[in-house]
C-alpha cells in the first residue's frame, strides 16, 4: 500500500507515473515544505515551474541561480533538480507543471538556458498576466479528477507553449515590405500549386505585382535568404509538422507539398535533416 507521503507530490516518494501532474508548492520558512527538492537524476518528463512570490535557488553542479517572480524555468527529462527556497527569502511560492510532452512540442520545449539545459523565460510585460493566468488554469485542472481533466490539462499546456513562441516571433517581427509578407504567404498557402523549379518565382513576382528579380531582391533584402532558399526551408518545416502530427503517408506528405516525386522529396529532406522521413517520424515516436 502506498504510504501518505507517496500520495502527495509535493513530498519525496511520489512516482509522478503520469503525463500532467501540477501544483502549487508554498515554501514557507521553517515550514513543512522548506527543503531542497534533490532529484540528482532529474524526472522522466518535463518540468516548469513558475515563481509566485518570494525567491528561490537554483543550484546545478558547482554554479546557482536566483529566480524571481513572474519567472518560469523549464527543467527537461534527466536534468537535475537541486532548488529551495532562496536563503534570505521568507518564502518562495511557486507553481510547476509535471509533463510528458506531446511528439509535437519538441521544439517549443527548448528554452534559452539559465545553467545546464535548465532553460528560462520572463514574458514582456503585456503578457505576463495572460500567460501566468493560463499557467494557473493549467494547474487547476490538472487538479481535478475527472476524466477529461488530463486531456483539458495538456490543451491548455498547448496552448501555453504556442502562446509563449507566439510572443517570441513578435518580438523579431521586423517591418517587413508588405509585398514580402504577401509573397511568404502565398507561397505557404500553394505549396503544392508552385512549380518545383525556379520558375514559381514568375508566379510569385505576378501574384505581388512586381518583376521577378525586383521581388527576389526585395525578398533576400528582408528575410536574408533568397526566396527559393526560404521556400525550401518552408516546405521542410511543414514535412517536419506533418510527419509528427498526422499520418499521412510519406507519398501524400510529397504531393502536399508539392513534390511531384516522393523519392526526390524523401532524398532531399534526408540531405536537410540528416534523417529519411520515415526514420524522422519513427524517431519522434520513439522518443515519447
Ligand atoms: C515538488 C516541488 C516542485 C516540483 C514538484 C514535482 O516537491 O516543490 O518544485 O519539483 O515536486
Amino acid at each position: 500500500m502506498p504510504n501518505e507521503q507517496h500520495q502527495d507530490p509535493l513530498l519525496p516518494g511520489y512516482s509522478f507515473n503520469a503525463h500532467l501532474v501540477a501544483g502549487l508548492t508554498p515554501i514557507n520558512k521553517n515550514g513543512i515544505y522548506d527543503f531542497f527538492v534533490d532529484r540528482p537524476e532529474g524526472m522522466q518528463g518535463y518540468i516548469i515551474n513558475l515563481t509566485r512570490s518570494g525567491e528561490g535557488e537554483v543550484y546545478y553542479k558547482d554554479q546557482s541561480f536566483v529566480c524571481h517572480k513572474g519567472d518560469y524555468l523549464i527543467f527537461p527529462p534527466g536534468e537535475s533538480h537541486y532548488y529551495g527556497r532562496r536563503a534570505n527569502s521568507e518564502q518562495w511560492h511557486h507553481y510547476w507543471v509535471y509533463f510528458r510532452p506531446r511528439a509535437l512540442w519538441t521544439n517549443w520545449l527548448v528554452w534559452p538556458n539559465k545553467i545546464g539545459k535548465i532553460g528560462y523565460f520572463c514574458p514582456k510585460r503585456d503578457l505576463t498576466e495572460k500567460l501566468e493566468k493560463l499557467f494557473i488554469k493549467i494547474v487547476d485542472i490538472a487538479q481535478s479528477s475527472d476524466m477529461y481533466s488530463e486531456l483539458l490539462g495538456m490543451n491548455l499546456l498547448e496552448s501555453f507553449l504556442i502562446r509563449r513562441m507566439r510572443s517570441l516571433s513578435k518580438l523579431n517581427e521586423k517591418n517587413y515590405d508588405y509585398r514580402v509578407v504577401l509573397a511568404c504567404n502565398y507561397i505557404t498557402e500553394n505549396f503544392n500549386k508552385l512549380s518545383q523549379d525556379d520558375s514559381f518565382i514568375n508566379q510569385v513576382s505576378h501574384y505581388v505585382h512586381l518583376s521577378p528579380s525586383r521581388i527576389s531582391h526585395l525578398f533576400k533584402e528582408n528575410m536574408g535568404v533568397s526566396i527559393s532558399v526560404w521556400r525550401e526551408d518552408q516546405r521542410m518545416n511543414r514535412a517536419k509538422f506533418l510527419l509528427q502530427t498526422t499520418p499521412l503517408s510519406i507519398c501524400q506528405i510529397a504531393q502536399e507539398l508539392g513534390y511531384k516525386d516522393q523519392f526526390y522529396f524523401s532524398r532531399v529532406f534526408k540531405n536537410k535533416i540528416g534523417l529519411s522521413p520515415k526514420k524522422f517520424r519513427y524517431v519522434i515516436y520513439s522518443k515519447h
